[in-house]
């Protein structure tokens, strides 16, 4: 028996006001449609079915891009006449694994669970249920559709746009995730009708059909309200980016991790921080990183798959895929781009950008310099203004520089190249060539001295300077 997720996605949420489909808005960085795909894949749903509709290939580009877990598929609903007709659309789908149960999930509601989506399977298989409604009771129930409770127990979801005055009072709501038995909701799909105040094919109206079939139905009420949360608008999407953000904060500082202040701070699912580590203001952590114990992040960093040792010091740091070890001391504005590593205790300073470059041990690079497509060793020092000249206009090449190299002010360094250990580059050089260890390379004019040139022009200069004190003299007088 297989137990299969469809996920609607196909409506375009026109009150988003955006080209994209609704679901590809973001919460804390992630589209809704990647927070419910991951809860599918937490709850081991090993086989999913999306259906697309508004701006499909969209949603396409999306998933191809995805790193895989689930078996997922998709199915097109060419035109979005409603919840129900999306899932009809999944005929095939719900065909090939006719012997099991299937679960429906919005592709809006970003924060449904396993623990929830395990929850509810268990009671309505052990309920013999032919569909089980994970429902919630919230303090607004305003657009979502009511759970009706008659005498005879859970008898209905009535959407918000239908309902009497007395359903609308009712605050607990349909989360838009149930559980069907496979071979029922195949059986009454195709019963649906779009008689209604919205002229939709409702999925919702499947529960009074199974009902009038005799079947069972249940409502499972969730401990989380927050799975019924979706986003149809711009507010509502602030509103559950507020809430992940809030409560993925307050975890971290369960764990011990030291906000100063979280304003403009962000912190994504898939982000890890040791004990000990403070953030301030404006930091951004996205994708897979990971930040280790007592380091200091921020103000104004923006950190993403990227892996952090500890004791780092962050400060107005830019960094993408790139992995930086313990003790290292990096900013202010600096921009790691990808495939950085910096090795322990290395110190980079101010207006430093690193491409592709691995930076030893204990090695500085301290102000205003370009290290890109380069293997520098441990202890290096590198002046103020150091370019690695990694681009001919066609190819790129690399720079190799050896321990303990000191590479003087304003050098170019023309790649390919190498600086042997212990070598030296003098100030100002355009370095074309290899240069041995422990050698010095020089590759400049050599200075020529005009006696007296300076008086020519120094009556001229004065002459400026005084007028314009005059000038201010005056001024000051009236
Ligand atoms: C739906 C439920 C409502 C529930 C609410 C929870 C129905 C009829 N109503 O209402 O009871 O309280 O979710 O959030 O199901 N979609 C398609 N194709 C369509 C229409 C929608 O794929 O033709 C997708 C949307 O992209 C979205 C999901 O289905 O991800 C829900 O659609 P939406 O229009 O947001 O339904 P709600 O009005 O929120
Ligand atoms: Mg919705």
């Amino acid at each position: 028996m297989t137990n299969t997720a469809i996920i609607l996605a196909g409506g375009q949420g026109k009150r988003m006001k955006t080209d994209k489909p609704k679901v590809l808005c973001s919460v804390l960085g992630e589209p809704m449609l990647e927070w419910v795909i991951k809860a599918c894949e937490s709850a081991e749903l090993e086989k999913v079915c999306i259906i697309k509709g508004y701006n499909a290939p969209m949603i396409d580009e999306y998933l191809a891009g995805r790193a895989s877990g689930a078996d997922i598929s998709t199915a097109l609903q060419a035109e979005q006449l409603g919840t129900g007709h999306a899932v009809m659309q999944a005929e095939d789908f719900l065909k090939a694994n006719a012997g099991g149960n299937t679960l429906i999930l919005n592709g809006d509601a970003p924060f449904i669970d396993a623990e929830t989506i395990n929850g509810a399977l268990k009671a309505h298989t052990d309920g013999g249920c032919s569909v089980t409604v994970v429902t919630a009771n919230i303090p607004d129930p305003t657009g979502y559709g009511r759970v009706i409770r008659g005498e005879n127990g859970f008898s209905a979801i009535v959407e918000h746009k239908d309902c009497t005055p007395e359903q609308l009072a009712v605050t607990e709501v349909n989360s838009g995730c149930y559980w069907f038995r496979t071979a029922d909701l195949l059986e009454v799909l195709g019963e649906l009708t779009n008689d209604n105040s919205q002229g939709e094919y409702y999925l919702t109206d499947c529960i009074e059909l199974l009902i009038a079939k005799g079947r069972k139905a249940e409502a499972f009420t969730s401990h989380n309200p927050s799975v019924v949360l979706g986003a149809n608008d711009r507010r509502a999407l602030l509103a559950l980016n507020d809430m992940a953000r809030a409560e993925i904060i307050g975890r971290h500082l369960d764990n011990g991790v030291e906000f100063t202040c979280t304003d403009g701070v962000s912190v994504g699912t898939g982000v890890t921080i040791g004990k000990g580590t403070v953030i301030h203001a404006g930091v951004v952590l996205r994708g897979s990183t990971t930040i280790g114990e007592n380091c200091e992040i921020g103000p104004n960093c923006i950190i993403e798959n990227t892996t952090v040792g500890s004791g780092v010091t962050l400060n107005s740091v830019q960094a993408f895929d790139s992995t930086v070890d313990d003790g290292a001391k990096i900013g202010p504005f600096v921009q790691l781009r990808p495939n950085s590593h910096i090795k322990r205790g290395a110190k980079i300073g101010d207006f430093v950008e690193i491409k592709n470059s691995t930076i030893g041990e204990y090695t500085a690079v301290a102000h205003l310099t370009y290290v890109g497509d380069s293997d520098v060793g441990a202890n290096v020092n590198f002046g103020c203004g150091v370019v690695t000249v990694n681009y001919n206009g066609d190819k790129k090449f690399r720079t190799e520089i050896g321990d303990n190299a000191f590479i003087g002010c304003n050098t170019n360094l023309v790649a390919p190249v190498k600086v042997g250990s212990g070598a030296y580059t003098a100030a100002g050089s355009t370095i074309t060539k290899d240069v041995p260890d422990n050698a010095l390379a020089i590759e400049r004019g050599k200075t020529e001295i005009k006696e007296n040139y300076g008086l020519r022009r120094l009556k001229h200069h004065k002459e400026k300077y005084e007028q314009a004190k005059l000038a201010e003299q005056e001024k000051n007088k009236k």
